[in-house]
């Protein structure tokens, strides 16, 4: 049985490359397993050795400290990889397949899954429907940031890639399937944006940079992203968004001088629970600032999308309300505007073949318009460092050496 590696959570600020189990074809007791899932056979997975496996503003969260994981988590939810091996119930994967991963983890079995919302699966994580790899909360399944990883129910869950040496080439790209560009997307899509549309994008992350160019992909006429992140912003500017600086005060100004009127079709949160404020608040955590603002700016009949995560629990709330997930929000303005929301994890299974059919065929450039930088597995937490402190870089790991060519 070979070895494994893999990124853990050891505390506030801190990741360390660890040694760890190879998987086999069991949920086991580790940090983070929910005690009913303890146990639980996996004879629907499949192993996978990683090609890819990416860092996340998600991660951000829980590596910040600004949630209940607990140390010596593994981390790791955007997992491309080879399959090795296969458990006795699976059909159709077969090993060698190369294959991306939802992020979201799902049974392909219960009400919501029937209804394509694989964001909130019923059967795979006990606290609360929906799953998901390496994550807090998320019933315990072992996060992707590894050498190995075990994807429950595969013969559903995993995307085959059609060609292997055809994906190898625009691997960096299709790294992004398991969750920032379906993410991207998804928002762009529940915003509303179609052909025409104009479209302000809130954060420069990677999930707003996929958000922009899903915007853009769908035919937006005008996509302005709003960031206080200079090289971020610049990055936005590089495939064709305009931006806004928010150092400089609320967007709406700043949008009237680029469209004309104060106001946009349709808007995205790309950002979350832990927002900046606006102008001369820019330095400090203000968690309702950007639903706020979007609905201030979004035109009445319009829509949010919101993939940016809002929690239940955080422990660095900036007052009592925060720390229980509670925010401020100015519903009244959203709903005299009759404003759609729309939240959440981001299906990713209702995205991913088309997205990977749209890399394929060349119609659009993810990794570089995300600034995708492969990075070995020991360096790892010097991504997690680097990330954090802004770069404009989506980093992804390459814990088996897949990726060299890339
Ligand atoms: N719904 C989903 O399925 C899903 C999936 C992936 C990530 N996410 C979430 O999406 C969010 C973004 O992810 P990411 O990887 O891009 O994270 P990130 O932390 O790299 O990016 C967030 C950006 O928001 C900027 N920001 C802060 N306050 C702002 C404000 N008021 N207006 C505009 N920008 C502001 C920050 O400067 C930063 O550049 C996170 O909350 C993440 O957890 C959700
Ligand atoms: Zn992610
Ligand atoms: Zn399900």
């Amino acid at each position: 049985m070979p070895s494994n590696r893999a990124v853990a959570y050891k505390g506030p600020g801190v990741v360390e490359v660890i040694d760890t189990d190879y998987p086999d074809f069991e949920l086991h007791d580790g940090p983070g397993v929910n005690p009913a899932n303890i146990g639980r056979k996996v004879e629907h997975g499949a192993i996978l050795k990683t090609v890819a496996t990416n860092i996340c503003g998600s991660d951000q969260h829980m590596v910040r400290g600004r949630t209940t994981a607990p140390p010596d988590l593994v981390l790791g939810h955007e997992i491309t990889g080879e399959v090795v091996e296969v458990g006795s119930d699976v059909e159709f994967i077969k090993v060698g397949d190369l294959v991306s991963v939802p992020f979201n983890i799902s049974c392909g079995r219960c009400r919501n899954c029937k209804e394509r919302k694989t964001g909130v699966c019923l059967n795979v994580n006990p606290d609360r429907p929906g799953s998901a790899y390496g994550y807090v909360d998320m019933g315990g399944w072992v996060g992707g940031q590894a050498e190995y990883v075990l994807v429950p129910y595969a013969d559903w869950n995993l995307l085959r890639f059609p060609d292997k040496d055809q994906a190898m080439e625009k691997i960096l790209d299709l790294a992004m399937l398991s969750d920032i560009f379906p993410t991207g997307f998804h928002g762009a899509v529940t915003a509303g944006v179609g052909v025409g549309s104009t479209v302000y994008v809130a954060g420069a992350g990677p999930v707003g940079l996929a958000a922009a160019t899903s915007a853009l992909l769908l035919g937006a006429s005008v996509v302005i992203v709003g960031d206080m992140n200079a090289d971020r912003l610049a990055q936005a500017r590089s495939f064709g968004c305009e931006t806004v600086d928010l150092t400089q005060g609320d967007p709406a100004d700043q949008i009237e001088q680029i469209l004309g009127v104060p106001e946009v079709d349709c808007a995205v949160d790309a950002v979350g629970f832990e927002a900046k404020g606006h102008g001369s608040d820019s330095g400090h955590e203000a968690p309702a600032t950007v639903l706020n603002s979007l609905m201030d700016i979004t035109a009445a009949g319009g829509a949010l999308g919101i993939p940016g995560l809002y929690v239940t629990g955080d422990p660095g709330g900036i007052d009592e309300a925060a720390q229980k997930g509670s925010l401020s929000l100015s519903l009244g303005t959203g709903w005299a505007k009759s404003l759609s929301f729309t939240t959440g994890q981001c299906p990713v299974m209702k995205y991913n073949r088309g997205l990977m059919m749209a890399i394929l065929g060349d119609r659009v450039h993810i990794a570089d318009n995300v600034n995708a930088v492969p990075i070995s597995l020991d360096e790892a937490p010097t991504g997690y460092a680097e990330f954090d402190a802004g770069a404009a870089r989506k980093y992804v790991l390459n814990p088996n050496g897949y990726l060299a060519a890339a």
